[in-house]
C-alpha cells in the first residue's frame, strides 16, 4: 500500500543557506570538518558543483541529509567529497548523489572522473566500485586524521563513454 507519509528524496544543487548543515554532515563524517565558510568559498570556485539530497515532502524538513561536491576542469573532473548523515546511511542516498553528480558531469562532456579514497573505507570503496570506478594509483600521506598522523589514499578513475564528435561532419551538416 502507498504510504502517504513516506518522504521521497530529491537531489538538487546546494544553496548558500545549506552550508551550515553541510558543515554538520561533514563534521559527523570526517576527522577534519569543512566549515560553512570553507563550503561557501569552495562552491564559489569555477567548475565546482555541490549536489544535496533532501526529503522531498512539502511537510518534512528540507534540510540536506547528504551531499557530494565535484570539480570539473576541461574534460576531467574529481569528486572532492561526499557524505551522508550517519543516521541516513545504507538507504541508497550515496548512490543517488553519485549518480546525480555523474549525470551532470556526463552532460558537461567530461571524459574521466577521479577521486581519492581511504583504502579502509569499505562503504565508499564499495559504492565507487559499483559505479564502475577502478583503482589507478596510490597517494602516500594523503589524509590527515586530526592527530598529526597521515594515511595513504587510493586514486580511483571512472571513464565516461562520451560519443566522439566528428568536427568535419558536424560542420558539413551546419553549412549545408
Ligand atoms: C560512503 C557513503 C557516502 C555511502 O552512503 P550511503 O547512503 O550509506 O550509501 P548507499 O546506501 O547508497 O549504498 C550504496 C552502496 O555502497 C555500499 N555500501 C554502503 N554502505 C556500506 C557499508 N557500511 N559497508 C559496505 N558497503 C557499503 C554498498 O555496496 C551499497 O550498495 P548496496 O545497497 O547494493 O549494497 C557513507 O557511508 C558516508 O557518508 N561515509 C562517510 C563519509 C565518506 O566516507 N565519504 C566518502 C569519502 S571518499
Amino acid at each position: 500500500m502507498l504510504n502517504l507519509w513516506s518522504t521521497p528524496r530529491v537531489v538538487d544543487q546546494a544553496k548558500p543557506r545549506d552550508y551550515e548543515v553541510l558543515e554538520d554532515i561533514h563534521g559527523a563524517s570526517f576527522p577534519v570538518a569543512w566549515s560553512a565558510d570553507e563550503q561557501a568559498a569552495l562552491n564559489d570556485t569555477p567548475g565546482v558543483t555541490t549536489f544535496v539530497v533532501r526529503r522531498g515532502s512539502a511537510t518534512a524538513s528540507r534540510r540536506p541529509i547528504g551531499f557530494i561536491t565535484v570539480r570539473q576542469a576541461a574534460d576531467e573532473a574529481e569528486v572532492l567529497t561526499m557524505a551522508v548523515h550517519p543516521k541516513q546511511r545504507k538507504g541508497g542516498l550515496g548512490r543517488m548523489l553519485l549518480n546525480a553528480a555523474l549525470r551532470h558531469l556526463y552532460a558537461e562532456r567530461v571524459g574521466a572522473v577521479f577521486l581519492e579514497v581511504d583504502p579502509a573505507n569499505e562503504a565508499a570503496l564499495a559504492l565507487y566500485k559499483k559505479a564502475g570506478f577502478q583503482t589507478v594509483g596510490e597517494r602516500p600521506d594523503y589524509y590527515a586524521n586530526g592527530q598529526n598522523e597521515r594515511r595513504s589514499a587510493l586514486t580511483l578513475r571512472l571513464d565516461m563513454d562520451q560519443p566522439t564528435l566528428r568536427p568535419s561532419a558536424t560542420i558539413a551538416r551546419m553549412v549545408s
